[in-house]
């Protein structure tokens, strides 16, 4: 078993326009032993200036949901499918994704967690490797095997979907009671409690 350090890239260069853009490589964050990782689409202003995912805007609205259904930042893991931030805010590019890809895929895998949710269309695509009708989509759970391993995959919208259009706040909502549900499912105790009556 390797440590949580294996997992922390510090130093890469395959990507030339994301290493111009970029101020610093922004790894995943939260416990070794989370139930549950959200994956997003690589870092913005914010998270290449804090060095942490999801720590704007979008981080505060997946930050209250947790909280809501009951799972706490800190018990979960959050990470990108690309760490470094692209120029404007662009989407990566497809050579960007395949670049970071063995980064992601290491992680999953030594997290081995109950659940893996992906956040927007660019995660959700690129984990499942076909497109992806993300609003429709949202709440489904698919079955994806990563580094050999079958794994469960929640879809979900990005957090940001919640600020341009608030009919999607119903739609993140539940995709993160479900998170939390499959969460709950195989604890033995050792994982996550969720709050209730919150
Ligand atoms: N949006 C993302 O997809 N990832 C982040 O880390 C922040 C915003």
């Amino acid at each position: 078993m390797g440590s949580m350090e294996d997992l922390r890239v510090t130093e890469c260069t395959r990507c030339p326009a994301l290493v111009d853009s970029r101020s610093q490589i922004v790894n995943g964050t939260g416990p070794e032993d989370a139930d549950v990782v959200f994956v997003g689409e690589g870092p913005g202003a914010n998270e290449d200036a804090e060095g942490e995912p999801f720590v704007g805007r979008s981080g505060t609205v997946l930050d209250d949901q947790l909280r809501i259904v009951g799972l706490e930042r800190d018990r979960v893991r959050i990470t990108n499918c690309v760490r470094c931030r692209p120029p404007e805010n662009r989407d990566p590019t497809k050579d960007e994704l395949a670049n970071c890809r063995g980064y992601l895929e290491a992680e999953l895998d030594r997290l081995d967690p109950e659940v893996i949710v992906t956040l927007g269309k660019v995660p959700s695509e690129h984990l499942l490797e076909r497109s992806v009708a993300v609003t429709k989509e949202a709440g489904t759970l698919e079955d994806v095997r990563i580094e050999g391993t079958p794994r469960r995959l929640l879809i979900c919208v990005h957090p940001a979907a919640t600020l341009y259009d608030r009919s999607q706040e119903e739609t993140f909502a539940d995709a993160l009671e479900r998170a939390a549900d499959l969460a709950d499912v195989g604890d033995d105790g050792s994982g996550q409690t969720r709050l209730d009556g919150f």
